[in-house]
């Protein structure tokens, strides 16, 4: 692919490396309790060591392209999923913006108007912003800046501005934009060419996927338009490229952090070998089996840690310090088990709101593999009711059960087999699947929609385990030996 390099110019060093990591998705509005996991490191310029040994091998990824050749099939139905979308790339963010218009509407002046990206954090500030750093920005000095801005300077061109208190430009460097999400929400990233890392830009939007409309909340509540996300401060390659891309190249970003997204990873998707494990090998001798990972030589748990890798919500990664790398499954190969690699996020019965509480319930995204477990589905896999070789008409990922090869069929179908009658609709299935109905009395232990558990309680609402059933340690029941 031809990328041209918006930044020759020469090393824009950050002596300030931040990392603020932050549980999973960027979903997390900034008044909500934030898991205890947060950090920010190197905040008076400290340089923060990484660390590297210990850390698995990288594998030999060749992307999914080099997989269309052979498996034409299979790549196609794969280009119908939302994994292959999962990235915009920056070739694809400047179409948006050439065809002028980035989603229903949203243009990139929208966005150069006053939205940028402050990377300087203050927790104990209501703005999330805090006082004045001083850089080095390219070899020269820059004091006082009090926020760091992109802004879209028309064309294919951005630009990250150092601003002072007063708004006054300190220094400028351009930049080259990326992003995440087509579906519902979409998050952009700059690649700083300065030793740094690829960073957050400060700016999401929420899509309502029934509505068709960009300017709601996933649970239909008005933003008021785009949705800044003010208090983002995030590395890409730390936080987000391991689940947002496939291959990522963890010991090559070590060793060279002036790597930009598209130099990192295998895919700027979820690709084929997020699924089937690096496919390099494979691809030059097909015909030996082991170089390959298949769904059907794969128990259940093996399947689902393969989907998990990125589904579900961790605190740690084992094979990094957790102060500095966390977020992501790196070193995980599908047909591995999920807690050699990963410690995960603990529930807290019965307790206050956390991300999984009250009841053990997942409150929060990314946790449908912990929900599964907890209700009368626990030892179904995702791929018995999710497909991923495809979609349907409606945009959306589901199989015949017990189909094989898969089977796309619509969400109803999935369920009517068994349930007919019961829940054989949307409407009724998006009801049992509701954690939000029924805790008017007590929102602050309401979980989201679409909650996996499958559990209801008497009142009819969607619970994890009833409360005679929670563990004395605080544990997941099935990581209790
Ligand atoms: C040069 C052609 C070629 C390329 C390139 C290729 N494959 Fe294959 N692949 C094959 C052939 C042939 C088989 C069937 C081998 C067999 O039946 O034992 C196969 C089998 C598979 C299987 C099923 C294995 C099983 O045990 O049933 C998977 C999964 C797979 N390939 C994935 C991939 C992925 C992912 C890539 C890209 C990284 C890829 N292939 C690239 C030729 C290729
Ligand atoms: C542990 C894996 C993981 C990490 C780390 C992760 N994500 Fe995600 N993200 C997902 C998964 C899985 C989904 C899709 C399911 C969902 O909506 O939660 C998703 C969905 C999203 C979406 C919505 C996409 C759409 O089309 O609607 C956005 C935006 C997003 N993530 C941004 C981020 C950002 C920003 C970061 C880094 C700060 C990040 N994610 C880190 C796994 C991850
Ligand atoms: C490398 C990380 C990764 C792996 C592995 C992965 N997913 Fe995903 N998945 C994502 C991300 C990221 C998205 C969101 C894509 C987007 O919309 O931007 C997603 C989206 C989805 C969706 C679409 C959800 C919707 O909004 O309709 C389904 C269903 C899904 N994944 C199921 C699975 C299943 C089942 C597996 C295992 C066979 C799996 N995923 C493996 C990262 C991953
Ligand atoms: C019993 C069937 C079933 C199983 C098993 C299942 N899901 Fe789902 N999943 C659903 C249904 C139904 C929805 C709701 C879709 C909707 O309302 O549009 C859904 C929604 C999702 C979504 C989209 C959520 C969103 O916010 O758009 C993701 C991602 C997902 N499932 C991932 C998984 C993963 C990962 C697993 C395995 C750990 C899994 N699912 C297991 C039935 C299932
Ligand atoms: C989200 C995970 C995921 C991704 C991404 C994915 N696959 Fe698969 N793949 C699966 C699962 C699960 C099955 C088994 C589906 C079934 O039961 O029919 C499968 C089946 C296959 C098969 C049939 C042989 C077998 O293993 O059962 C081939 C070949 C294959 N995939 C190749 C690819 C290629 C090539 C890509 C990329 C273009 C790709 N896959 C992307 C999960 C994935
Ligand atoms: C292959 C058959 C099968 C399919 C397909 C299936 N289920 Fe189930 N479901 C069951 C069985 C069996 C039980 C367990 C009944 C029990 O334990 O009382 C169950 C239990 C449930 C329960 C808890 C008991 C109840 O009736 O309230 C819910 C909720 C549920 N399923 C929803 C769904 C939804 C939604 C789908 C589609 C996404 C689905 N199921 C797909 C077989 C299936």
């Amino acid at each position: 692919m031809k990328r041209k390099r918006w930044m020759t110019l020469g090393i824009f060093l950050l002596t300030l490396v931040m990392v603020f990591s932050i549980t999973g998705c960027g979903d997390t509005p900034a008044n909500e309790e934030n898991n205890n996991n947060e950090n920010v490191n190197g905040e008076n310029g400290e340089e923060v060591p990484e660390e590297t040994s210990d850390i698995p091998e990288y594998g030999n990824y060749v992307g999914s392209d080099a997989c269309q050749g052979c498996h034409s099939a299979e790549y196609e139905a794969w280009q119908g999923t939302w994994h292959s979308v999962s990235m915009q790339t920056p070739d694809m963010l400047y179409d948006d913006i050439f065809n002028g218009n980035l989603e229903d509407g949203i243009t990139w002046n929208d966005l150069s108007e006053g939205l940028g990206n402050p990377i300087m954090i203050d927790e104990d500030e209501p703005s999330g912003i805090a006082g004045t750093k001083d850089f080095v920005v390219q070899g020269t000095e820059v004091n006082d800046v009090d926020g760091v801005y992109i802004y879209h300077l028309g064309d294919r061109e951005f630009e990250a501005r150092f601003t002072a208190e007063d708004g006054e430009i300190l220094h400028t460097v351009d930049v080259e934009v990326f992003g995440h999400g087509n579906k519902r929400r979409a998050t952009n990233f700059t690649n700083i060419y300065d030793g740094g890392g690829n960073y957050l830009l400060k700016y999401q939007v929420r899509y309502d996927r029934d509505g068709g409309n960009w300017s709601q909340t996933l649970d239909g509540e008005p933003t008021g338009g785009v949705w800044a996300d003010r208090n983002d401060v995030r590395r890409w390659d730390d936080n987000c490229g391991g689940c947002h891309a496939t291959g990522l190249n963890v010991p090559a970003n070590l060793e060279n952090p002036d790597l930009i997204a598209t130099e990192l990873v295998a895919d700027m998707a979820v690709g084929c070998e997020a699924c089937h494990g690096p496919g390099g090998d494979h691809a030059a001798d097909p015909m030996n089996e082991d170089l390959i990972v298949s769904f059907s030589d794969m128990t259940t748990k093996q399947q689902n840690d393969a989907c998990e890798q990125c589904h579900t919500r961790t605190t740690a990664n084992k094979h990094f310090d957790p102060e500095v790398r966390w977020g992501d499954a790196y070193g995980f190969l599908p047909g591995d088990n999920l807690e050699d690699h990963v410690e995960f996020i603990l529930p807290t019965w019965g307790e206050e709101w956390r991300r999984v509480s009250a009841d053990g319930k997942g409150r929060g995204w990314h946790q449908w593999g912990f929900d599964l477990q907890l209700g009368p589905k626990a030892d179904w896999a995702c791929i018995d009711c999710h497909s991923v070789h495809g979609a349907n008409d409606e945009g959306q990922q589901f199989r015949e059960y017990g189909s094989s090869p898969e089977v796309i069929v619509t969400m109803e179908e999935s369920c009517a087999p068994c349930h007919e009658g019961v829940y054989d609709t949307k409407e009724s299935i998006r009801e049992v699947m509701d954690g939000r109905r029924g805790w008017d009395d007590e929102p602050e232990f309401s979980g989201r929609a679409m909650q996996h558990t499958f559990r209801l309680d008497d009142e009819g609402r969607v619970i994890g385990l009833p409360e005679e059933e929670w563990p004395e340690e605080n544990n997941w029941p099935w990581l209790i030996e």
